[in-house]
């Protein structure tokens, strides 16, 4: 693996600004339907739900689970529970916070999970997303970057908990795109 940084693929400002813009348009879309639960995916989401939250302007609470669906590095796996949320959430509006998605598998499981448990209402923001990987039907209603088909690290995305703590989104070359 390599030592290089990761390439700067989305820069801090250009993140900071299409937080701002989503902030806006979803506490728009929030407003008047009281509090919102906003439901962060751990680990990768982190840096982005700590940042979004600071700029709605509708009444939140946060809360966190954590869900696990590469095992090792790039290789993928089923989508695991790791840690549960402590709020119930019947009857609450939820806004699923989560870094990336790739197949769309893993924030397909969560949004059923929330479904099943009697959530009011769910609705989806993801940072990046890879439309060219996204496989499972899952509705996404906010979006920060389309992005190619990369490894993506930093501001909370890892490889192989590398890179999570870069203020910008950069790429970087996994062995699986090394061998080719
Ligand atoms: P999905 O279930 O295939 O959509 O995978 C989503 C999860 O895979 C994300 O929450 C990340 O943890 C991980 N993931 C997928 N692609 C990347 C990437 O490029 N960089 C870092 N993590 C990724
Ligand atoms: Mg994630």
């Amino acid at each position: 693996m390599t030592e290089r940084p990761p390439e700067v693929l989305i820069t801090a400002a250009a993140i900071a600004a299409r937080v701002d813009e989503l902030a806006g348009r979803i506490s728009a879309d929030c407003r008047g339907q009281g509090e919102i639960l906003l439901v962060g995916v751990l680990r990768g989401a982190f840096i982005f739900l700590a940042d979004l939250a600071r700029r709605l302007t509708v009444p939140c609470r946060v809360d966190f689970i954590a869900l696990s669906r590469y095992e090792h590095g790039a290789t993928p796996g089923a989508v695991r529970l790791v840690m549960d949320l402590r709020t119930d959430v019947a009857g609450r509006h939820v806004l699923v916070v989560e870094d990336i998605v790739d197949s769309g598998d893993t924030l397909s499981y969560l949004c059923g999970m929330l479904q099943a448990r009697g959530a009011a209402s769910v609705r989806t923001c993801v940072l990046t997303r890879k439309p060219d990987r996204l496989t499972a039907a899952v509705g996404i209603d906010y979006v920060g970057f389309d992005i190619p088909d990369r490894w993506v690290v930093g501001y909370g995305l890892d490889y192989d908990g590398r890179w999570r703590t870069l203020p910008y989104i950069g790429t970087v070359d996994t062995p699986a795109t090394i061998e080719g």
